[in-house]
């Protein structure tokens, strides 16, 4: 069934007002998810903080079993996190490296991780190894797995780059990674809201999103997925009442699930707003969400080709979403700023935060306009004539 976009859009109270073109930064929330967390809110400041969880005391079990349907895995393998790098930093750190140990990973990784990378290789003594993209953009996973051995620990990938729309190969590699028993964390960041996501097709040990993206959720929250079997190979590198039991003076228990990654203090607003639009997404249907995002995407990568002085940077057939685009005209944020006096809202990709990946295809500042189901083909004519008009 396909989406029903006067519905979408009569939920998505600022589509009247402006033209949003940057889901990719943070979606507009459809007013179900608002209206939760000011819910929330309210009775928070009615009755007590403590006293408003109590009263929404199953909202953690709701919370799992909803990401174990978004994500096809048990609700015991979910937990939430106020982050996608907090939860993808937390996952990390928890790998119980050794000097000497190699992480793989590729060109098109989210620079906060890639700084986390170089923190530990730093601290460590772990070696960083960065897999080449192709002409396509996508990760070389010939040389990926030409680089499998005993040494390497992790391997690690981004779904779909901040930088470029272009969806890697997050399954095929986690065959490779299943061949060789290596650990397997995706960030699933700019996919998960906007495309089907399971984790055992992704064959991926470990997965960390974010909230307020493509799922349309509140900001400050995400969430992590952690394959059961692999729960306690990983050592989390701070515990508290939330993640662990305190048994006796010196012993303590940590809980059998994801959640001994959670911290006890978190936005119970943010983790019911976001469990509210991972369901608002599931009863619309990831397949459905996935193909209309895909076809407005190309939508609007063919109407910017065809303006003058304008170049659309990515190519092939699995793209997503993201749409980034240069103009030999203008600055990356002059484009934006004009937008935005149009009532039209994109982000600007800065080549300092794609230290791996912009250098090398000789790009500088790009400007993104990432577009969800909501969008309109009106919105990309009046984004195109707006484009034409500086
Ligand atoms: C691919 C990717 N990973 C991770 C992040 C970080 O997400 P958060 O800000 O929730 O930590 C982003 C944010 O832009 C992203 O695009």
């Amino acid at each position: 069934m396909s989406i029903n976009l006067g519905q979408v859009r009569n939920d998505t109270p600022a589509c009247k007002d402006l033209i949003h073109f940057n889901n990719a930064g943070a979606a507009l929330q459809p007013r179900d998810v608002t209206d939760a967390v000011l819910r929330h809110l309210l009775l928070e400041q009615r009755i007590g903080g403590y006293e408003a969880a109590e009263h929404n005391a199953t909202l953690s079990d709701d919370f799992c079993h909803c990401f174990g349907r978004l994500l096809n895995c048990a609700p015991r393998e979910v937990a939430f996190a106020e982050s996608c790098t907090r939860a993808w930093t937390q996952l990390l750190l928890s790998v119980p490296f050794e000097a000497g140990d190699r992480i793989i990973t590729g060109q098109s990784e989210y620079a906060s991780n890639y700084l986390s990378l170089l923190h530990l290789a730093k601290h460590k003594g772990v070696k960083i190894e960065v897999i080449p993209n192709n002409d396509a953009g996508v990760i070389c996973l010939k040389t990926l797995e030409n680089k499998l051995d005993n040494n390497v620990r992790l391997i690690a990938l981004t779904h779909i780059a901040s930088q470029s729309g272009v969806i890697q190969p997050a399954a095929e590699l986690g065959r490779l990674a299943r061949k060789h028993h290596i650990l397997y964390l995706l960030d699933a960041c700019q996919s998960a809201g906007q495309m089907h996501l399971d984790v055992n097709e992704l064959g991926c040990d470990m997965l960390t999103g974010t909230g307020r993206k493509y799922l349309r959720g509140p900001r400050g929250t995400g969430f992590m997925y952690v394959r059961h079997s692999i729960l306690d190979y990983l050592q989390p590198q701070s515990i508290d009442l939330q993640s662990a039991s305190w048994l006796s003076r010196d012993h303590y228990l940590l809980r059998d699930d994801a959640r001994r990654f959670e911290v006890w203090e978190h936005s119970v607003a943010g983790k019911i707003g976001l469990a509210v639009a991972a369901d608002y997404a599931l009863r619309l249907g990831l397949a459905e969400i996935e193909s209309t995002v895909q076809t407005l995407a190309a939508t609007l990568r063919d109407a910017i080709s065809q303006l003058p002085g304008l170049t659309v940077h990515e190519h092939g057939d699995k793209l997503s979403g993201i749409v980034t685009f240069s103009s030999k005209r203008h600055s990356a944020r002059d484009i934006q700023n004009q937008l935005r006096k149009h009532r039209i809202n994109t982000s600007v990709i800065r080549c300092q935060n794609t230290q791996l990946d912009f250098p090398d295809r000789q790009l500088g500042d790009v400007n993104r306009a990432s577009v969800h189901y909501y969008n309109t083909e009106a919105e990309i004519v009046a984004f195109c004539a707006a484009l034409s008009s500086f």
